[in-house]
């Protein structure tokens, strides 16, 4: 089989690659190891800067997030027992963001590529791009007791943080830089209104919690939980009973609590790989960069990342021209590394660390004050928190 763009991976990178490349016409096959199933059972993220937004209208996949997203204008910082609100609308200039599941965004998505006859191949195993240093790449796999080859122009890796695509990368060709936190995330999603109109990002010395939401009646709540947490340690009862103790008195006594549908625990953690291409071989979202998430940038790097690879692509199947896929790495990496500072101050500022000590406390309270005495320092953190411009 032959295609123009093997993708590998059919989370939000893939697919709003693939759909903006079947768009143009340029000829594109995703495979996926896992089941569409899966794919869309996993809990993620749930922020889309407006950059997002704008291209999976782009894609046609954005009306239902049009119609069941909740734009939000700012969102709130707690801390000393008091929530301060960061108003992102005024302080950027009417920019906001649009609180949509990052599971919704995929299903959009696939459900675009079913109606516009994008080929996808789930459970396709042993995924392995090859040759991508030479200008006649292709990638095998295995499915029904076959094994399969698809010869392509580029293969994009958009496989993820534990994806094949960046494994395949000869050592010497690549540089990573990693940052893993002494702590982890413990999430639930529970059918409860949420606790606040406003997301809620809490510092206390029990720990950091985040109030957010999937719509009016669906609530998602995380804690800061010591690496290694086991779910099966926080039965709901305990769940509810520290979010409440991490958030001032009025916001834990308004809070709806409920049978949670999900619960798991993340790790937190930043990571580079540099760069972010290899012959014919880019990586794309997670497959080349993790943020932790408490500043909202891990779906949202993945679409800026697609935003610069598929005008490359568009440029070099409609133009003939190699200067955009010849830049994609740097102009990629250059936004993703402020990405990574964003979501690495964030993390420090709203996280207790169990080294941090009184001095580390008293720097963090600091930095806390600082943001709500100057409208310099919260404008840092609204143009971050929307999304710094392609
Ligand atoms: N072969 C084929 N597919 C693979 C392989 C492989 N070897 N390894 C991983 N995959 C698939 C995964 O099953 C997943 O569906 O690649 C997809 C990668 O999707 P994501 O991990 O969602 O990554 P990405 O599309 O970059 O989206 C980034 O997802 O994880 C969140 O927080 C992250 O919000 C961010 C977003
Ligand atoms: C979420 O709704 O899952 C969410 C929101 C904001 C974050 C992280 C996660 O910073």
């Amino acid at each position: 089989m032959r295609t123009k763009v093997a993708i590998i991976g059919s989370g939000p990178a893939g697919l709003l690659l693939g759909q903006l490349l079947t768009n143009t016409g340029v000829d594109n096959v995703i495979l996926e190891r896992a089941t569409q199933e899966h794919v869309l059972s996993r809990i993620r993220a749930g922020v889309l800067e407006e950059g997002t937004t704008m291209m999976l209208q782009e894609a046609g996949a954005g009306k239902r997030m049009r119609a069941e997203g909740l734009p939000h204008d700012g969102f709130d910082l707690a801390f000393d027992g008091r929530r301060h609100r960061v108003d992102l609308f005024g302080l950027t200039g009417g920019k906001r963001v649009m609180v949509y599941g990052q599971t919704e965004v995929t299903h959009d998505l696939m459900d675009k590529r079913a109606a516009t006859g994008g080929l996808s191949v789930y459970e396709a195993a042993d995924v392995l791009p090859q040759d991508f240093d030479t200008d006649r790449p292709y990638v095998t796999y295995k499915k029904d007791g076959k094994t399969h080859r698809i010869d392509c122009d580029f293969i994009a890796g958009c496989d993820g943080y534990h994806g094949i695509a960046r494994k395949s990368v000869p050592e010497a060709a690549i540089e990573t830089f990693e940052r893993t936190f002494p702590f982890g995330w413990l999430g639930i999603v529970a059918d409860v209104p949420p606790v606040s109109a406003e997301l809620i990002y809490a510092n206390h010395p029990r720990g950091f919690a985040l109030c957010s939401m999937r719509s009016h009646t669906r609530s998602r709540y995380y804690v800061q939980v010591p690496v290694n947490e086991k779910v099966d340690d926080w039965p709901d009862e305990r769940f509810w009973d520290e979010i409440r103790r991490r958030l001032p008195e009025k916001t834990a006594e308004a809070m709806t609590t409920g049978p949670s549908i999900e619960k798991s625990v993340a790790p937190i953690r930043s990571f580079v790989a540099e760069p972010l291409r290899f012959g014919r071989l880019f990586l794309a979202g997670d497959a080349g960069h993790i943020v932790p998430p408490t500043g909202a940038k891990g779906l949202n790097l993945a679409a800026s990342d697609v935003r610069y690879l598929f005008d490359a692509l568009n440029e070099y199947y409609a133009e003939k021209s190699s200067a955009g896929l010849d830049a994609y790495s740097e102009k990629a990496l250059a936004r993703v590394w402020k990405a990574e500072r964003f979501s690495w101050w964030m993390t420090n500022t709203m996280h207790r660390f169990p080294d941090q000590g009184p001095f580390g406390q008293k720097i963090q309270h600091a930095e806390l004050d600082y943001l709500f005495q100057s409208r310099a320092a919260l404008t840092m953190l609204a143009e971050n928190y929307v999304g710094l411009p392609y």
